[in-house]
């Protein structure tokens, strides 16, 4: 309280000075000022001004990154239902493609190099089309080093790879198991419809379209005990991601969220030990929930980015209208989590060496 009047009287002597003292002085007492002007905050005193130092202290550390690269999530609408999705459809806003590619091309000038479409499901809108004109965009007029899509792969038409194929670096399908009834529990499975057949046949389009075909794996408690080296090593992918499932509050945990992970959520030793189980599996890349959390810069529908850390999105403001370098100080991306995750590496076909495009039968 003394603390405060005492500030508080000095805050006001100097911006008496200030108001009466010009010349070369006037801008360093006003520096003074503004510094005083924080020591003063209301009731919490000086805990938070020196709280609110240290933000602003890692803030300014955080200048300096680049979304290098970028997951846009650009909608939420989805055709399937997994239990355990951490990117769920709250809304079914899409921003207008001229909208969508201002911020793209925002993206590019603040030193974007590599950019993955997902949602939702990144097929579903425009039955493809926005998503290939976004590829489009990214990649001809762009000229981005790396484009790739993360889909379930359920709506992928051969239509769509004979006139977007050529601008498209990588395919990423999610397959979380090859036993359809497992699917069918996880929540991947519509019908009768096979998942698996499917699979097979975007691996040859791919193939095909010369687009490099990557897998991703969300391992939970319904496919944890599951030898999938032969399907794996089968398919071939340049890449196969293994995720621990994750769970996000508001997205899949907690309150107002429109799923309920629990469930599906596995041990650090369990995963562990279906990586050991697949050891075998060269180009194997592990998620765990710790390398996961912040090494995404997630953009979602609005283009807000989205912080990660505590277990939950909150999001910035839009890049579209505050510009990428005020919404990024807010992201919780974390680029030294990135390149620990190898996120550096072999960004587009040109980089490829052409051999994962011979599948093993
Ligand atoms: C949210 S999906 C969007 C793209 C598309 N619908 C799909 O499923 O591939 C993006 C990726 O996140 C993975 N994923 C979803 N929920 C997850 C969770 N709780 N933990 C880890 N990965 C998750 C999906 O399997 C998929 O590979
Ligand atoms: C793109 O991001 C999603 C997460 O949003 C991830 O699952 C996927 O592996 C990434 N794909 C590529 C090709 O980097
Ligand atoms: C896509 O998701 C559906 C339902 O969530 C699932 O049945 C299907 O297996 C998934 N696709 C792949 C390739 O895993
Ligand atoms: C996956 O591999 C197993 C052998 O380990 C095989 O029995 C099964 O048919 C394969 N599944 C698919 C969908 O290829
Ligand atoms: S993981 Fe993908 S396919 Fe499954 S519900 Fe989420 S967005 Fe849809």
């Amino acid at each position: 309280m003394l603390l405060i009047t005492h500030l508080a009287f000095v805050k006001m002597l100097l911006k008496l000075c200030i108001s009466s003292v010009h010349g070369i002085f006037g801008s360093i007492l006003k520096k003074v000022c503004l510094w005083v002007d924080k020591q003063v905050p209301s009731r919490t005193g000086v805990i938070e001004s020196v709280k609110n130092e240290r933000n602003h202290a890692e803030r300014t550390a955080k200048d300096v990154t680049t979304p290098t690269s970028v997951n846009y999530h650009f909608t939420r609408k989805c055709n399937y239902k997994c239990g355990f999705c951490f990117h769920t459809a709250k809304t079914s806003f899409v921003l207008p493609i001229e909208e969508a590619k201002r911020g793209l091309h925002l993206l590019k000038e603040a030193g974007m190099e590599k950019i993955n479409f997902s949602g939702g499901e990144p097929f579903l809108h425009e039955r493809g089309d926005f998503l290939g004109e976004m590829v489009r965009y990214c990649k001809e007029e762009l000229q981005l080093p790396s484009v790739s899509i993360v889909s379930n792969g359920s709506m992928i038409k051969e239509r769509w790879f004979k006139k977007y194929g050529k601008y498209l670096d990588i395919l990423a399908i999610s397959c979380d198991s090859f036993d359809e009834d497992t699917n069918q529990v996880i929540g991947r499975a519509q019908g009768q419809k096979s998942h698996i057949d499917n699979l097979f046949r975007i691996r040859e389009w791919c193939q095909d379209y010369k687009v490099a075909f990557k897998l991703n794996s969300v391992i939970n408690t319904f496919n944890i005990d599951e030898d999938m080296t032969e399907n794996i090593t089968q398919l071939n992918p340049v890449r196969w991601k293994v995720f621990q499932c994750l769970l996000i509050d508001g997205e899949n945990a907690g309150e107002n969220s429109l799923r309920e992970a629990e469930r599906f959520v596995i041990s650090e030793q369990q995963f562990q030990d279906f990586l050991n189980r697949h050891s075998s599996i060269k180009c194997l890349v592990p998620e765990s929930n710790e390398k996961m959390r912040d090494s995404y810069l997630i953009l979602d529908e609005y283009m807000r980015f989205l912080d990660c850390r505590e277990g939950r999105k909150d999001p910035s403001k839009s890049i579209l209208d505050i510009g990428v370098e005020e919404a990024i100080q807010f992201s919780g991306f974390d680029e030294k989590m990135f390149l620990k995750r190898g996120g550096k590496y072999m960004w587009s076909k040109a980089d490829m060496n052409l051999e994962w495009i011979s599948r093993v039968r």
